[in-house]
């Protein structure tokens, strides 16, 4: 019986940790826009049931028509409900997000892993399935070349936006376009740092009606609502541009400090890294003893590598001093 118990970084059951390096969501959240918003929610009544109005504003900021948009508690269940309503193979390019496999498992689907971009294309060409790309990658950072995303997008694909809107602008500039024939993934949670609310978004190549009917009534509620719309309106935008130059230097700054210490460390556009530190479950635990919480990568198949997420001065000097001395 493969693993269904969800293997994440963020919270566990200790009490909150001085530091957290683990949750890749904006270091700087949460949005001020995003979380009044998220205050003046009425939550005493039931959120609109077809989410007319959501959809209209989603639909205006990507330029799609809204009844290609499907909301969803997060785009976990957004992947859970897409491998329910495709046929064959889950294709996934590992190491990368676990809910992908964990969804095929749920749902009783073989999973197909392959490593490498040419390895994915092929596969996907002798069975199509539906296949699933994380751009960029959880955990490596990859940005695949968007000659890639496109080429694979003439297969059943998704492609998990969760983290693109947290990456350097020139990185970012296309990827919507390259996956434009794929079902696209949005969790806006965590470029506003509000993981805690449950609403993401996906956008369908087509129509599709059954996809937003197959799920429990009123599956998100006002809160999700007041994130998502606010969201996509120009305080949280402007918010979110300014937020990213000093979260690009926290993680630049990181990287080169532990560089210094002659470690090895792999960056791509995103807020995250990952690093090479030999035993990274006794190392993470060692951390997470003296509050700081990382996410060790074993269970992504990297049992040497932590992934670190870009965090203030403070907390990167107390990281490196334990790491010093632990290794
Ligand atoms: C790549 C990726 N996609 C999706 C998710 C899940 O997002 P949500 O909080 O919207 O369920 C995560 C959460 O860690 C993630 O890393």
């Amino acid at each position: 019986m493969p693993e269904l118990r969800p293997v994440h970084g963020g919270t566990d059951s200790l009490p909150q940790p001085r530091h957290d390096f683990s949750s890749n969501a904006n270091p700087l959240g949460p949005c001020p826009a995003v979380l009044a918003a998220i205050r003046r929610a009425d939550l005493t009544r039931y959120p609109d049931p077809m989410y007319t109005q959501l959809r209209g504003r989603l639909g205006e900021f990507h330029q799609v028509s809204p009844e290609r948009i499907v909301v969803g508690a997060g785009a976990s269940e957004l992947i859970l409900r897409l491998i329910r309503r495709s046929s064959g193979t889950i294709r996934q390019l590992v190491p990368t997000f676990s809910e992908y496999a964990r969804g095929a498992h749920l749902m009783r689907r073989r999973v197909s892993s392959v490593h490498s971009p040419r390895a994915f294309l092929r596969a996907q060409e002798r069975d199509p399935g539906l296949g699933f790309l994380c751009w960029p990658n959880n955990p490596t950072g990859d940005a695949w070349p968007l000659e890639f995303i496109a080429a694979a997008a003439a297969g059943p694909l998704v492609v998990d936006l969760a983290y693109a809107p947290l990456c350097e602008g020139s990185a970012a500039a296309g990827i919507e376009r390259a996956a434009a024939r794929a079902y696209r993934l949005y969790s806006p949670n965590k470029a506003f740092g509000l993981t805690g609310v449950r609403g993401a978004y996906l956008i369908a190549p087509r129509i599709e009606r059954h996809l937003a009917l197959d799920a429990p009534s009123w599956v998100i509620g006002r809160d999700a609502v007041a994130l998502l719309e606010s969201g996509a309106g120009r305080p949280a935008q402007r918010w979110l541009e300014q937020s990213l130059p000093r979260v690009r230097r926290w993680r630049t700054g990181l990287a080169g400090s532990l560089r210094d210490m002659g470690l090895t460390v792999s960056e791509g556009p995103a807020t995250f890294l990952l690093v090479r530190v030999g035993e990274a479950t006794r190392i993470a635990a060692g951390l997470r003893g003296r509050g700081i919480r990382v996410r060790d990568c074993t269970s992504f198949g990297l049992p040497e590598w932590l992934r670190l997420s870009a965090q203030g001065p403070a907390a990167q000097k107390a990281l490196l001093a334990v790491l010093k001395a632990l290794l």
